[in-house]
């Protein structure tokens, strides 16, 4: 079978039903956004399809995995364990599917961004907000389905303020990573 194929049918079973078609919206979305960036397509639906392979592991299950395959954890991440599930993700994503390393850091990053995230890893996490069975409250998705067609940079920065703004919001930690890769697209494109 296909790889496509057997990772949905994996997926399939082992995420819940709403997880599993968030899962394929990110795909559909990431597929999309890489024939406009010029992304390997099979590459962008593979990672897009995998990034949240972790997301549904227990608390218990999460710090048991890292212990046991040596992933090492920031502090916000032991108390913050849900931004785990990208690192996690990307370790089960390498062992089980022998992705390439460049769809294992899109999975790694999706949860955190990073400075170093390339046009994959952008995809991926612009993708997962934006993906068409989403839907929120709090921030414009429809603007921000619209920007990530026209500049991903630009999508990437507004949707990662609306986090950051969020995560204030309501009194949560933020990662370092986060303010080092708002710092870069500021700065790579003159933004400030
Ligand atoms: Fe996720
Ligand atoms: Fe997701």
């Amino acid at each position: 079978m296909e790889l496509l194929e057997t990772i949905k049918e994996d997926l399939k079973q082992s995420l819940s039903e709403k997880r599993y078609i968030h899962s394929i919206g990110v795909m559909e979305m990431s597929e999309e956004l890489a024939k406009i960036y010029n992304v390997d397509i099979e590459t962008a639906k593979i990672a897009g399809l995998l990034h949240d392979i972790a997301k549904e592991m227990p608390k218990e299950e999460i710090l048991k995995y890292v212990e046991e395959n040596n992933i090492i954890i920031t502090e916000v991440e032991s108390i913050n364990t849900g931004i785990l599930h990208g690192k996690i993700g990307a370790d089960i994503a390498k062992k089980k599917y022998n992705v390439n390393e460049q769809i294992q850091k899109a999975i790694k990053y999706h949860t955190t961004t990073n400075p170093n995230m390339d046009t994959l890893a952008k995809i991926v996490y612009v993708a997962d907000k934006i993906e068409l069975n989403r839907k929120s409250d709090y921030f414009d998705i429809e603007l921000e389905r619209k920007l990530a067609k026209e500049n991903l940079d630009k999508a990437l920065l507004v949707i990662l303020d609306n986090t950051t703004k969020y995560l204030i919001d309501n009194n949560r930690l933020l990662v370092e990573e986060s303010i080092e890769t708002r710092n870069k697209l500021l700065i790579l494109n003159k933004w400030y």
